[in-house]
This record gives structure tokens, C-alpha cells and sequence, in this order.
């Protein structure tokens, strides 16, 4: 492989359509910036270069790939890398790594911890109590004295499916006893947390920190629910939009002082510092912002909408927080206005077909790109891999939510393939408070 000396070159982990936008954002079309996808998808190619040969979960190949391609700074986009360690063992070896250590991303993978930890810091979230798997009659008792409806929720990392909401004793006891005695979320529900409903609109709030200063990026809003007007399964998210403008500045203030800064503190403080993004999922409650869950790295597909709308050296934030040192005004809000659409494989969050070719992806219209999630590359053509297939982000220069959902289902319309499903009502909660 060639080098150049002027060149800084990038690694990103992951495959989906987050990885794909945070690319094409830190390559923000410089031929000086090279990116490379470990393992990247069938659209990644046209921002870098996919490696295949190497899997990310085995470290000590990473760490040679590293070396043997002078990387300059690794991005973690997924949280199982995170969960799993790399970014210590990357640190250890003396790489510079975006992305919190294992210990910070239980703010992710342990919801009992991240509450008990919220509580510590003063920050609002849902009143709850954990019950471990010998707690089963007490888990049974307190839901029979629990206000309706309930939220269960299994501690452990369940791919975004381990809430349920009940709305009767019944349906709540039947949860308990499937995550305790039928282990369906397997070890992940070990612990339990019963939580009391919030009632609100939800919001996504990104935090590029150092573990103290941060730089929040414009709020988003996910669509988790496979069908219309947020019914049926819940799902990685089959679309968004940026800015979220239900989140005015005046809340987005009250997130940053009373959620993100009180959180970091404590963690700093408890030894366990967290660099990297922060991802508050908000509850926006008639008592003010509330915290339903931290992630611990950018979501999907928000951080699609959200690449869209921030100006400004994207890739030096993301290497000021490796370095311990992020400059708050590093990015701004662009004034523009976004929407993605997320297009599955029919079937979807169940199970579904892939193998299909995809057309109409050179057709698409100005202000629109489409980032790849589930597609691979075979002989020229770009077929479907898997569940969430493309997310399709067309922006509207002029800050109109109204116009960026029209762009976007316009391209939406162009792209075909056999199973496709998607959301007819992407970015619609919006216009109520747009007022376009
Ligand atoms: P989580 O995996 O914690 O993000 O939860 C998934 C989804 O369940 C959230 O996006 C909310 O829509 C919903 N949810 C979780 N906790 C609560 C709660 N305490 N009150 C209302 N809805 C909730
Ligand atoms: N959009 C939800 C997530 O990334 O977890």
C-alpha cells in the first residue's frame, strides 16, 4: 500500500450505516485523509477502503493492522468493540482511540449501573429499583404495587429489545417470568430494573467529550417502531431527524448542565472517566428533560441526520476527545435541516431475505446521499445483507423540515429492490413544532 507523509489515516470499526456517515464526514472530501472500514459495507468503498481479512474482535490483529497501515486514530462507531475492550487494549499499546474504556461503556451495557449512577449524580431519570434472578417474588410483588404502566427492562445489552412496556399487572408479571424463569434475553437479564413510565417525546442528544469538556451536537429524534405512527416492534431506529426542534436552546441547556455535566463529573470522580460520545436518550416530560437510557457511542440512524447538519473539523473533535483536550466550539449547527429514512429487508426486526440487488442508486437528486448498512458488493452490483439496508438522508439547505422530508421520500421512491420496506412518516412529529 502507498503512503504519503501529509496523509492522516483513519480507522473506523463497525458496518452500518452510522459508520458509513461518520466516515464520509471525518474524509469531508479531503485527498489528504484516508479511511479505512473494519469491515465496512458494499457502499463504505466510495469514502475508503473496506478490510475484510482482519476480524475486530480479535485485538492483537487489529493492533498489527494498525501498525502495518500507520493509523492514526481508530473511531469505534458499535458498542460490543467498546464492551468488549478494545479501546483499553488500543490504549495500552499507545493508539490514539475515540471511544470510552470498557469499565465507562457499563453506562451502556448495564442499565442497573447507569441508574444507580444517575441517582449519584442528580440526574433526572425514571424512579426505579433492580431485582436480581433470586428476587423473582419480590420483582412480582413490587409490580403488583407499581403505578401503570410499568417498564421492565433486562440489565444486560439486548440489541435495543429488552423494554417492555406493560400496561397491565398481568402483562408485566408475564415480562418478569420470561426474562427470569424462560431467559429470553439470556445472561443480559440476570438483573432487572422496574422503572416508572415517562410520558413525553423522545429525543437523542449527542456529547463528544474528553471525560470533562464536551461539545453537544444539534438533538435528533429516532423513529425506534417498525410501522407508522410508532406501532409494532421496536427496532434499531428506521429513521430520523436533525435538528430534533422540539429541543429548543433553552432545553438543550438544561441537558447540558443538568445531564451531561453532572454525569461526566461523577464518573471522572468514581474513577471511571468517559471520552468519546455520550448519548443521552431523552424523555422530554411536562417536569423538564428526563434520561431513559446513556449509550455509549454515536446512535443509529440519528448520527446520519446529525452529520448532516454540524460544520466545522468534525475529524478534530473526534481527535481532541482521544487526546483529553475537546474545544467545546469546535462544531457548529450548519442551519440546515435533515431527514433519513431507513429502508429494511421486509420482515425486519424479524426475520427477512436478502441477496437482492439494488437500483436506482445513481439516480439520486441533489442534497440527498444514501449510506449503506446492510449491502455487500458482488461482481458490480450492490445487493441486500441484511435487516436495515440503506439509510437515505436528504437535507434542506434552508433549515425546512417540511422540504427535507419531501427530498428524502423523493429519493426514497428512485431506489428499488425486492422486500423493500420503510416508514411512510420519517420526520412528521417534527412539524408540529417546525411550523413549516
Ligand atoms: P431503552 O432501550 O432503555 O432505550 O428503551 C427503549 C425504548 O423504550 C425507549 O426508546 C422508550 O421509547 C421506551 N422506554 C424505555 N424506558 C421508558 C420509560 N421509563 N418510560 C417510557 N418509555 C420508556
Ligand atoms: N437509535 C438508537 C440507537 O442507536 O441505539
Amino acid at each position: 500500500m502507498q503512503y504519503y507523509e501529509s496523509e492522516t489515516r483513519i480507522l473506523i470499526i463497525g458496518s452500518g450505516a452510522r459508520e458509513h456517515a461518520l466516515g464520509k464526514k471525518i474524509k469531508d472530501g479531503k485527498p489528504e485523509r484516508r479511511i479505512f472500514f473494519l469491515p465496512g459495507n458494499g457502499g463504505t468503498k466510495t469514502t475508503g477502503t473496506n478490510i475484510t481479512h482482519v476480524s475486530p474482535s480479535d485485538f492483537d490483529s487489529v493492533l498489527q493492522l494498525i501498525m502495518e497501515y500507520k493509523i492514526q486514530l481508530v473511531v469505534v462507531g458499535p458498542e460490543k468493540p467498546l464492551v468488549d475492550g478494545l479501546t483499553d487494549f488500543l490504549r495500552e499499546n499507545s493508539i490514539a482511540v475515540f471511544g470510552p474504556s470498557k469499565e465507562a461503556s457499563k453506562i451502556e451495557s448495564d442499565k442497573s449501573f447507569a441508574k444507580k449512577l444517575m441517582i449519584r449524580a442528580g440526574v433526572p431519570t425514571a424512579s426505579f429499583k433492580e431485582f436480581s434472578r433470586s428476587e423473582y417474588q419480590e420483582a412480582l410483588e413490587f409490580i403488583e404495587q407499581h403505578a401503570l404502566p410499568v417498564v421492565i427492562k433486562a440489565s444486560g445489552l439486548a440489541a435495543g429489545k429488552g423494554v417492555i412496556i406493560a400496561d397491565t399487572v398481568e402483562e408485566a408479571k408475564v415480562a418478569v417470568t420470561d426474562i427470569f424463569e424462560n431467559n429470553i434475553f439470556g445472561d443480559a437479564g440476570d438483573t432487572i430494573v422496574v422503572e416508572e413510565f415517562m410520558k413525553g417525546e423522545e429525543a437523542s442528544v449527542f456529547a463528544v467529550t474528553d471525560g470533562e469538556s464536551f461539545a453537544l451536537l444539534p438533538p435528533a429524534q429516532d423513529h425506534k417502531r417498525i410501522g407508522n405512527n410508532d406501532t409494532g416492534k421496536n427496532t434499531g431506529g428506521m429513521g430520523a431527524y436533525s435538528p430534533a426542534v422540539l429541543v429548543n436552546d433553552s432545553t438543550m441547556q438544561i441537558i447540558a448542565e443538568k445531564i451531561i455535566r453532572p454525569v461526566l463529573h461523577q464518573m471522572k470522580m468514581e474513577g471511571y472517566l468517559f471520552s468519546g460520545c455520550l448519548y443521552a436518550g431523552l424523555m422530554l416530560t411536562d417536569n423538564g428533560p428526563k434520561v431513559v437510557e446513556f449509550n455509549c457511542r454515536f446512535g443509529d440512524p440519528e448520527t446520519q441526520s446529525v452529520m448532516e447538519v454540524i460544520e466545522g473539523d468534525f475529524l478534530k473533535l473526534l481527535t481532541d476527545s482521544a487526546a483529553g483536550k475537546v474545544e467545546p466550539g469546535t462544531i457548529t449547527y450548519n442551519g440546515m435541516s435533515s431527514v433519513t429514512v431507513v429502508t429494511a429487508s421486509s420482515g425486519y426486526p424479524g426475520t427477512f431475505e436478502t441477496g437482492y440487488e439494488i437500483s436506482g442508486l445513481d439516480q439520486l437528486p441533489e442534497d440527498v446521499t444514501v449510506y449503506h448498512a446492510g449491502t455487500n458488493e458482488s461482481e458490480g452490483k450492490i445487493l441486500t445483507s441484511g435487516g436495515r439496508v440503506l439509510s437515505i438522508t436528504g437535507v434542506s439547505r434552508k433549515g425546512c423540515l417540511s422540504e427535507a422530508i419531501k427530498k428524502t421520500y423523493s429519493a426514497v421512491e428512485k431506489i428499488s429492490y425486492k422486500n423493500i420496506y420503510y416508514r411512510n412518516d420519517i420526520g412528521e412529529k417534527g412539524l408540529k413544532y417546525s411550523g413549516d
